[in-house]
């Protein structure tokens, strides 16, 4: 059957080996994987297999040691960081495990900074919306170290979404949430997904969050396979 969805993400043979003080860690150990246009695909597998390291090579922020990853058809590796810069400006949106966000700036200022940045005009608008999405409309003046974990990490998805990015990588994007909270994320989320066709890529150790995706692919000492 043929399937026209273009490919949003591809790995080929990709390796990651780093330097440590007691020599090189083969981190990543070969990783082929395909990913089409408006999938959700979830990561799962046990601590320090090797997720955020492939959704860190995958969403263009670090380059693999071997092998090659690709966003549409630009080859990661091939690009300079200026150029991964503007490619993840154009397509990626990314919440990390650990927030990453500017401390100096207020929750709201946070969120409108990628819109803001592109040029948006409405980007105050935007960001005020999807604060209130999260639930966080109490909060928009607090500066990241007045906000709980959890906030934090509410304020994190809020700016991947003011960015409409057409790829979403999320890092444990419930990681820090009660179960109510968790389960608005991840409607959140999933309405992304199907209204806009964004393409999800989520590492997560909730179970419930992995069943909602399509696909789930398990991550093994650095090796990866598809679940049944
Ligand atoms: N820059 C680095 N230098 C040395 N070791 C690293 C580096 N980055 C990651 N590692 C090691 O590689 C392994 C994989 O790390 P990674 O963060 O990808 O795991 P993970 O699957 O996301 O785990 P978790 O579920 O705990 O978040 C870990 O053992 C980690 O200690
Ligand atoms: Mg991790």
């Amino acid at each position: 059957m043929s399937d026209s969805k273009a490919i949003a993400i591809r790995t080929e043979n990709l390796v990651h080996t780093v330097n440590t003080s007691a020599g090189d860690l083969s981190i990543l150990k070969g990783i082929d994987m395909e990913i089409k246009e408006g999938e959700s695909v979830a990561i799962v597998g046990a601590s320090g297999s090797g997720k955020s390291t492939l959704l860190g090579l995958i969403a263009g922020l670090d380059v693999c040691s071997q092998g090659e990853a690709y966003i549409y058809d630009a080859a990661l590796s091939r690009l300079d960081e200026e150029q991964r810069a503007k490619l993840r400006g154009q397509y990626v949106g990314f919440v990390f495990q650990s927030f990453h966000l500017l401390p100096s700036l207020s929750a709201l200022e946070n969120v409108m900074l990628p819109a803001e940045l592109s040029g948006d005009l409405k980007a105050r608008e935007k960001a005020e919306g999807f604060l209130k999405q999260v639930g966080l409309s109490h909060r928009v003046g607090h500066y990241p170290r007045q906000l709980s974990g959890g906030e934090q990490q509410r304020v994190a998805i809020a700016r991947a979404f003011a960015s409409a990015p057409k790829i979403l990588f999320a890092d444990e994007p419930t990681g820090n949430l009660d179960a109510e909270t968790g389960n608005v994320i991840s409607d959140l989320i999933f309405d992304l997904n199907r209204s806009l066709g964004t393409t999800l890529v989520m590492v997560t150790h909730d179970a419930t969050l992995a069943k909602r995706c399509e696909r789930q692919l398990i991550m093994s000492a650095g090796r990866l396979s598809e679940a049944e």
